[in-house]
């Protein structure tokens, strides 16, 4: 069987994941769940209705309680190289979502599958050259009008920077910046690529959490998205 990177950390991803972000005083829950809330506000916004949803390098599933929470109406496909992470993924999740292994490639879906795609905290394990070619993979396999949401670690961040230093599962990572995902999105062949940064303010100052709306035009977030639309 091919061993994929994230293969050895899909046991222990969360206790990983929970203590590397120690200093924003949130859980890997927070950072999953704003994500999904995000993601059901902008397709609610667009008057988007999402049936089927890609969530594009999965891992072990973080985002399947938040679309059952958020968008309960959703099926969601998890697609991963880590065939550990897909085990580990559909053991705990397997009722509420499908767990596929990706070989790197090609999708294995037909054409305009997806209403809308998801890939959090991917593409800064991806060869960068490989950008491209996967985003047009990914508009592929979702329909005309669909939407595609790329959430990323913000490189201009310096506690952003420090934490994927320390991190033992990013020890390959390459952060890409937001107007470089933006513009793969648009070399993709995606329309009305736009960036919006995320996560401002940690659980200590959470009472101004509510001004973030109003700042995500603002290149400091700890977090970005890339909100993409495949026009045809
Ligand atoms: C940091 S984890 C993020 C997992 C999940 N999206 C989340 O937010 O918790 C990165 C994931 O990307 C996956 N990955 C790495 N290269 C990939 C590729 N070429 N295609 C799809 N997934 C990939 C890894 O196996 C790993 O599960």
């Amino acid at each position: 069987m091919d061993e994929a990177e994230f293969d050895k950390f899909a046991d222990e991803y969360r206790s990983l994941h929970a203590a590397n972000i120690k200093l924003s005083g949130e859980d890997p829950e927070y950072f999953a769940e704003y994500k999904i809330v995000d993601i059901a506000a902008e397709l609610g916004r667009d008057g988007i209705v999402a049936r089927h949803v890609l969530d594009f390098g999965a891992g072990v599933g973080y985002s399947v309680p938040f679309f059952a929470r958020h968008m309960p109406a959703t099926r969601v496909t998890c697609l991963d190289v880590s065939r550990k992470s897909l085990e580990v993924g559909a053991a705990r999740h397997g009722a509420a979502a499908e767990f596929v292994h990706f070989d790197g490639r090609g999708i294995p879906y037909p054409d305009g599958t997806f209403e809308a795609a998801l890939a959090s905290c991917v593409f800064h394990h991806i060869p960068h050259e490989e950008h491209v070619s996967l985003l047009e993979e990914i508009r592929r396999v979702l329909k005309p009008g669909g939407k595609l949401f790329v959430f990323e670690h913000n490189p201009l961040n310096p506690l952003t920077r420090h934490a994927v230093n320390t991190c033992e599962f990013d020890e390959h990572a390459k952060l890409v910046p937001a107007t470089t995902m933006r513009r793969r999105a648009r070399e993709a062949g995606f329309a009305a690529a736009d960036v919006r940064y995320r996560i401002f303010f940690p659980h200590a100052l959470r009472g101004l959490r509510p001004l973030e709306a109003k700042l995500t035009w603002l290149p400091a977030g700890a977090q970005y998205y890339v909100a993409a639309r495949k026009a045809s």
